[in-house]
Formats: structure tokens, sequence, C-alpha cells
């Protein structure tokens, strides 16, 4: 197994291991051991099957099942597979472009336990365009003064995930179970329970602050959603068929650049591992 990193920010592309065959525990050591290093891991040539790419998450931890008001992005009789797509599927469900990875987040930041890591496989590209960025939320939290960090010491965000489909508002009882599936509060200073360092854990989801307005909160969220995600923290992925990225939720953002012509298709595939609880449902208001 060798390993070369693709940027100064974060990113490591790994060769010499075929994800096709079981992955004994010693190349898994070393492969999480670099995926806690560089924060974004790249294998390419995978040409996986579904159950492949399912198993090869699952050596990452738990994985998370797609949740009931996404089903029409559920790959067939796969419910740990998140179709990440531009293309009509078979229940002719309209796709929604917020699922589609446009925009800085870290995938569901809207749940009190957010995902630990995601493996997103290239599976038909489009010709020009559609990548995706990656941000390095410890590098960006470093660089502030001693002065933003310690404002920033107890700050929540309170990342949302909203639509007519996700809050049930018809029983008191579903309205609470709702809000539990979409509407979470994290610190914004968020120490990464494997490694023990702070990373900035932001999105352009995060409503507001805890305890503040959203006119209060938004030009403190504004500058550091724009400082993390300066292109000396980022890491742009120009996509090949049967690539395999990897990331850790815990320390990046991530944003699939919806610059490529929707005339062509563009089709990922996604498996999300479960982390660890790190915010609380937010049931406040949200002025
Ligand atoms: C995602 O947000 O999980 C997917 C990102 C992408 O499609 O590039």
């Amino acid at each position: 197994m060798h390993i070369r990193r693709l940027s100064h920010a974060l990113g490591a592309e790994i060769t010499g291991v075929d994800l096709r065959k079981p992955v004994d525990d010693q190349t898994f050591h070393d492969i999480h051991a670099a995926f806690l290093e560089h924060c974004v891991l790249l294998f390419r040539g995978q040409t996986l099957t579904r159950e492949q790419h399912i198993a090869f998450g699952r050596k990452f931890g738990e994985l998370q099942l797609t949740p009931p008001h996404r089903i029409a992005h559920m790959a067939p009789d796969h419910p740990e597979l998140v179709l990440v797509t531009n293309k009509p599927n078979p229940s002719a469900v309209p796709l929604d472009a917020r699922y589609q990875g446009e925009g800085w987040h870290s995938d569901r930041s809207f749940v009190a336990s957010p995902a630990k890591a995601s493996l997103l496989r290239g599976v038909i590209l489009p010709p020009l365009g559609g990548d995706t960025l990656f941000s390095n939320g410890y590098m960006a939290y470093e660089q502030l003064s001693d002065g933003m960090k310690a404002l920033l010491e107890g700050l929540h965000g309170v990342h949302v995930q909203e639509d007519n489909r996700t809050l049930d508002r018809s029983t008191p009882e579903r309205y609470a179970a709702s809000l539990r599936l979409t509407r979470a509060a994290h610190p914004i200073a968020r120490t990464h329970p494997d490694s023990g360092r702070k990373a900035l854990f932001l999105a352009f989801r995060i409503k507001k602050f805890d305890g503040m307005t959203v006119a209060e909160s938004a030009p403190l969220l504004k500058y550091l959603l724009e400082h993390a995600t300066r292109p000396q923290y980022v890491y742009r992925h120009v996509w090949q068929k049967d690539d395999l990225v990897v990331w850790d939720n815990r320390c990046t953002m991530h944003n699939a650049v919806n610059d490529y012509d929707h005339a062509h298709v563009r089709h990922m595939e996604r498996v999300t591992v479960k982390g660890n609880e790190s915010g609380y449902v937010f049931e406040g208001n949200l002025d």
C-alpha cells in the first residue's frame, strides 16, 4: 500500500489496495491511520459491486441507513446506499438539488450524532465539471486568532435540514420525531473524538447560533464559512469513473460543485458511517 498526498491542505491517494477483496486487519489499520491523518482518501479504479462498497464501509463502523423521507434516494434493495444523483429514478419522485451535495456541509450535521465517514463512488460522471471540494476544518480552526478561538468557545451552531418532506406537523409526537431528524445544535469548534484536536464544524445549513437571533449570528457565520473554505484549506477532487473517495466528516466539509451540464448524468453512490453524539436536538425557534 502506498500513500501519496493530494494537496497541501488535505487528501491522500492510496494505491496497491484492491477493495473488491476483503481487506485484512493490518491493511485496514493502515488505511484508518491514513484516514485520520489526511482526512480524505482516494482509491482509484475500484470497480466495486454495491455489496463490496457496503462491506468496505462497514470496516469504518456501523452504517447509517437511508432515512424514510429520503427513500427516493435509496439504492433499490440497499438501504445502506444513498444515491447522490441527477438521474431520474423509477419512483419518479423529483430530485431535490439540495440532495445533490451542493453547498459546503458535513454529512448529517442536522442530527445529534452526525456522520463519522462517507464513502462516495463515482459511477456515472459528466464529461466536464461536477468536481467535489473538500476543506480541512482543523487547519481553519488552528489559523484563527486566540481571541476568535475564545469567542467560539461554547458557541453552538443550529444545523437545519428542512423541506416539506422532513417536517411532519400532523401530531405533536410526529413533529417531535421529525425535529430529531432535521435540527441539531453542535459546537462550532468541535473536538474530534479520535484525534482530540478541535476543528471548525460549519455548514451552509447553520441558521444561527443557539441563544442568538438569525440576524445577530449572520455576520460571524458568514466570516467563518468564508474563512474555512479559503483555497489554502481546500482540495478539489476531479472525479474519474470508479473513484472511491472516503472522508472524515468530523474534520472536513465538502461541496459538490454544480457547474456541469445537467443534460449529462452525474450519478454517485454513498455509504455513510454513523458517528458519535456531539450535539443535541434543537427545539427552539429559528428567528
Ligand atoms: C455528498 O454531499 O455527500 C455528495 C458530494 C458529491 O456528490 O460530490
